[in-house]
């Protein structure tokens, strides 16, 4: 049987992202070849009428090959989708909506039936979207709502999951337990009993500095007098 295809989609801007390290985690339980995919890495723009047109015509003929399209074709083919967003602004950070956007190509990603209605091309069975934030999301996830409505509305995406680990910057917070117990959830919802080695990744450890830097309360109330950001 042929090797699964992982794609890991990395939205994470800082080296010592507790995203990314929640992320592999959640990888180490999966078996599959990884393809890491780091977004801050990529000469990535957002669309303008040029680049509209230019796709548009691409996708007509069908031949011609722009950087822009490649990343639709390669998401379109994963067999399995890991997304690592922070949880920035309540939605995630903006190169990620970028690009989503260089992603959800008509003809490759989704395409529309006769009848109009959208239909997913993606292979992909799942998608995984990982966030840390800095205080309490609650409800208020809309960066995976916005992944969630994509996948089952255009790419064809039937399971999506989340996964969260929240409150890491509130002052009096032990960031490295909450993580801890974020990754032990990891192992209970996607473990199989096995941990897999990815030669290309490597799980970041936060520094000590990162943890003792946990300063940002996100309480409007305590603000003024406590927050650094
Ligand atoms: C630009 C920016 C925006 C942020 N916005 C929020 C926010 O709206 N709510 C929140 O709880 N934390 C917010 N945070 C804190 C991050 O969510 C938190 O530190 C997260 O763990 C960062 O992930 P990382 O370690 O992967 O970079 C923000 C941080 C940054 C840098």
């Amino acid at each position: 049987m042929a090797e699964k295809q992982i794609l890991f989609i990395d939205a994470c801007a800082r080296k010592e992202s507790r995203t990314r390290r929640l992320t592999e985690s959640v990888l180490s339980h999966i078996e599959g070849r990884v393809t890491h995919l780091k977004l801050y890495e990529k000469e990535m723009f957002p669309l303008d009428e040029n680049a509209i047109n230019q796709r548009d015509e691409c996708v007509a003929c069908g031949s011609c090959e722009p950087d822009h399209l490649s990343f639709a074709k390669q998401f379109a083919a994963a067999d399995e989708i890991l997304i690592a967003a922070p949880y920035w602004d309540f939605s995630f950070p903006s190169l990620l909506k970028v690009y989503l956007e260089n992603v959800t190509v008509n003809g490759i990603t989704f395409t529309y039936t006769e009848a109009g209605i959208p239909k997913g091309l993606c292979k992909a069975g799942r998608l995984l979207y990982v966030t840390t934030a800095g205080g309490p999301i609650t409800d208020a996830s809309f960066g995976y709502g916005y992944v969630q409505a994509l996948c089952s509305n255009l790419y064809g995406i039937a399971d999506t999951e989340y996964l969260c680990a929240e409150n890491l910057d509130i002052i009096g917070m032990d960031p490295d337990a909450i993580l801890r117990e974020a990754e032990a959830e990891a192992a209970r919802r996607f473990g199989t009993g096995k941990v897999y080695n990815h030669p290309e990744l490597s799980i970041t450890e936060c520094s000590r500095e990162e943890k003792s830097r946990g300063i940002i309360v996100l309480n409007p109330v305590e603000q003024s007098s406590t927050s650094d950001t």
